[in-house]
């Protein structure tokens, strides 16, 4: 595996000794290439993404130290079944404040129901924590409502897009 994208440190050991068993959690790594996208692939359309294309933006997330958290979980195969994001916004509003953004939450879909997509949440929330974010906020479908609440999200307004 090669280097982690973020300090595993920010990984809570909480999660971590939750999961089932031979299974782990970790920041995402530069090898997990076809493995994250083929999980990111239960979410929305991904594209024909190259490796190198995808070396090119991991290496552009990496670059931003302290921005870009993206994590997986694995099974007993150590085979990537669950990702998740969160990204860090600092704002001059709130005395210089931090928020998380949670972004892209997938499980693969004979690994859904096991509670993976809340230990994806609560380690970001855990990281957004950790490093001094005032809240975490997402943007999800009425679908996904009653996970996130499950998650202990709370409605909060009005997702509005405006597509290019
Ligand atoms: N609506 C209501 N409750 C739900 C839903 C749902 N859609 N999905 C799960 N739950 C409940 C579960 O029943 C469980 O409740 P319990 O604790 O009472 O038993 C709890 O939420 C936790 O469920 P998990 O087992 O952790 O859910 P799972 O691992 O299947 O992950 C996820 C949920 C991430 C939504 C998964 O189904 C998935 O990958 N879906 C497709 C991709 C997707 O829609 N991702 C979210 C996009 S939004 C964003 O990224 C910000």
């Amino acid at each position: 595996m090669s280097t982690p994208l973020f300090d595993p440190t920010l990984i809570s050991s909480e999660v971590a000794s939750s999961l089932p068993d031979g299974y782990s959690i970790r920041p995402a790594c530069k090898s997990d290439y076809s493995q994250f996208l083929d999980v990111l692939r239960v979410l929305t359309t991904v594209g024909d993404i190259s490796e190198a294309d995808w070396a090119e933006r991991y290496d552009w997330m990496a670059a931003r130290k302290d921005e870009y958290f993206i994590i997986c979980i694995t099974d007993d195969k150590e085979k990537v079944v669950g990702v998740g994001s969160l990204i860090i916004e600092k704002k001059f509003l709130r005395n210089l404040g931090i928020v998380g953004h949670i972004e892209d939450i997938a499980v693969s879909k004979d690994q859904q129901g096991k509670k993976l997509g809340l230990k994806i949440i609560h380690a970001l929330d855990h990281i957004a924590e950790k490093v001094g974010c005032y809240k975490a906020i997402l943007d999800c479908s009425e679908k996904n409502q009653g996970f996130y609440e499950k998650c202990g999200y709370k409605h909060a307004g009005v997702q509005m897009a405006h597509y290019y």
